[in-house]
C-alpha cells in the first residue's frame, strides 16, 4: 500500500515542549519534522528548560527559541503571538498532565499554552507522564475536554517510565506523532461528502430482566474509526451498541443494544450510506426467549436455549448493486486469523476485512492499541504493527478512501476508433 501522508514542505509547525523526562524525546521529533521539510519553531514552558536547553533546539531549527510568554521578537512584537498566528499545526510533546490541565482550563501562563490558547491551527498533543497520573479521572478529563474542542490526542504508550515502573505514560515515539502531524494535512477533507455508518460495542442478549449474553467489547475501535472519519470530514452515523467509551462528538449516534436493534438501525441507515464498517461485536446467539421476570434458583441446572442471530453485515452484502454501501466488517479471531477471515469476507459479501486477534496473549478487545491484517478478494493488503487504535482507523480509512474511490470513478467514455491512415 502507498503511504499518503501530507506533505510538511514549508508548513509552519510550532512544537510546545513542557517539563517532562521525555523532552529528549522532543530533540528527535523537530529534527524528523524540520527533515521532512516543516519550518519548525519550538516553545518551551520554564519547566522543559530544565531538561533540554534552548540552545539544542535553536541549532537544530536555526530558529529563536521562545521561552518566555513576554518575550518579544525582532520586530517588537510579541513572540507567542506571531507564533500562534503563523503556525499551520501545533504540537505540544511531551505534554505533562499539569499542561493538559492548563489546557483545558485555557490557561495561558507560559509561552506553549498563550500559542495554544492564542493560536486557531490544529492541534495536536502527546501526553506522557506516569501511569498513576495518566489514568486519574482528572487527566482522563481533561483529554476529554481537549478532544471536545477537536485537538487531536497522541495516545501515550505501555512502557518503561522514569519512575521505574512499567505502565502507561510513555511519549508516543517521534515517528508516529510526525504521522499524525502529517495527517492533518493529507487527510483533512478526503471523507468530505460521504455518508459514513461505524458500528462499535457489544452487543446483550437478555435472559430475564436482569442476566444477558454479552461480550467485553469496550467500543474503543469503533469509536476511533467514527472518529477518524468525522475529522476527515465524512457525515457519520455511530451505532452504538453496550460501549465502555462515550461516543465521539459531532456524529449522530444509535443506540442499539440487542442484535435485533442492531440489525434494524444498520438496515435502516445503509441503504443511504456510502460506507459500511462493523467494528460492533455483534452476539451470534441469543436466548430463544427472554423471561419477563427474574429467572428463580430452583435447585438444579438451568437449560437456556439459543437461537442464531441474524447475520447483520452478511443481509447488507446482499443489497443490490448501486444501494450496497462499501463494507467493510472485522473478524475477532482466537485462532487461524487469516483463513477465518477470509473466509468471513467471502461468506459475508465484504469489499475489506480487517483481522483481528483476541482471546489470546494480545487481545483487541478493551485495548487501546489493535494489531490487524487486513484483506480484500485479492488477498492481504496490509498487515500493521502494533498501533493506537486512532492510527489503526486513520489507515484503515486510506485504504477504504483508495478503494472507494476507484470504484466510483466516473467512468471515461471510450474514444471514438480513429479510422487507420494509409
Ligand atoms: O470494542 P473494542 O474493545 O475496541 O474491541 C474491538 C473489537 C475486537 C470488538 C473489533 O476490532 C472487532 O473485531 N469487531 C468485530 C467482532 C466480531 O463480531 O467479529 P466476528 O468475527 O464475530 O464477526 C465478523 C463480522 O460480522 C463483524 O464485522 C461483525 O460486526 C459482523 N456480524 C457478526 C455477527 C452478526 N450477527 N452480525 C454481524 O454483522
Amino acid at each position: 500500500m502507498t503511504e499518503d501522508r501530507g506533505s510538511l514542505a514549508g508548513r509552519r509547525v510550532v512544537v510546545g515542549v513542557s517539563g517532562s523526562i521525555a523532552a529528549y524525546k522532543a530533540v528527535s521529533l523537530v529534527r524528523l519534522l524540520a527533515e521532512r521539510g516543516a519550518i519548525v519553531d519550538v516553545a518551551m514552558t520554564p519547566a522543559a528548560t530544565e531538561f533540554v536547553t534552548p540552545l539544542t533546539f535553536a541549532s537544530l531549527t536555526h530558529r529563536r527559541v521562545v521561552d518566555d510568554v513576554m518575550a518579544l521578537d525582532a520586530d517588537s512584537q510579541i513572540a507567542h503571538v506571531e507564533l500562534a498566528e503563523g503556525a499551520d499545526a501545533i504540537v505540544i510533546a511531551p505534554a505533562t498532565a499539569n499542561l493538559l490541565a492548563e489546557l483545558a482550563a485555557g490557561n495561558a501562563g507560559n509561552a506553549v499554552t498563550a500559542i495554544a490558547l492564542a493560536s486557531r491551527a490544529p492541534l495536536v498533543v502527546a501526553p506522557a507522564m506516569d501511569a498513576g497520573m495518566w489514568t486519574h479521572p482528572a487527566t482522563q478529563r481533561n483529554i476529554e475536554t481537549l478532544r471536545g474542542f477537536g485537538h487531536r490526542v497522541v495516545e501515550p504508550e505501555v512502557g518503561a517510565l522514569a519512575s521505574g515502573l512499567t505502565g502507561v505514560g510513555r511519549l508516543a515515539e517521534p515517528d508516529s506523532i510526525v504521522e499524525v502531524v502529517e495527517r492533518l494535512f493529507a487527510r483533512a477533507g478526503d471523507l468530505e461528502g460521504l455518508q459514513v455508518v461505524v458500528s462499535a460495542g457489544g452487543t446483550r442478549e437478555p435472559i430475564d430482566p436482569v442476566r444477558f449474553i454479552g461480550n467485553r467489547s469496550s467500543g474503543k475501535m469503533g469509536v476511533a474509526i467514527a472518529e477518524a472519519a468525522r475529522d476527515r470530514g465524512a457525515s457519520v452515523t455511530l451505532i452504538a451498541g453496550v460501549m465502555s467509551v462515550p461516543p465521539p462528538r459531532g456524529v449522530s449516534v444509535v443506540d442499539a443494544s440487542t442484535a435485533a436493534a442492531m440489525r434494524q438501525a444498520v438496515l435502516r441507515s445503509a441503504s443511504g450510506a456510502d460506507v459500511l464498517v462493523m467494528a460492533a461485536a455483534v452476539a451470534d446467539f441469543a436466548p430463544k426467549r427472554a423471561s419477563s421476570s427474574k429467572i428463580k434458583r430452583g435447585g438444579g441446572d438451568l437449560q437456556i436455549d439459543l437461537v442464531a442471530n441474524p447475520d447483520i453485515i452478511a443481509e447488507v452484502g446482499e443489497m443490490a448493486d448501486g444501494t450496497r454501501p462499501f463494507l467493510v466488517g472485522f473478524a475477532a479471531e482466537s485462532d487461524e486469523l487469516e483463513a477465518n477471515a477470509r473466509s468471513k469476507l467471502r461468506d459475508k459479501g465484504l469489499d475489506l476485512i480487517v483481522g483481528n486477534k483476541v482471546g489470546g496473549p494480545f487481545d483487541a478487545i478493551g485495548s487501546d492499541e489493535n494489531k490487524v491484517i487486513v484483506f480484500g478478494a485479492e488477498g492481504e493488503l496490509s498487515d500493521w504493527p502494533m498501533l493506537p487504535k486512532r492510527q489503526v482507523a486513520e489507515r484503515l480509512w486510506d485504504l477504504i478512501v483508495d478503494r472507494y474511490r476507484k470504484a466510483h470513478a466516473p467512468e471515461r467514455p471510450e474514444r471514438p476508433a480513429r479510422s487507420r491512415r494509409r
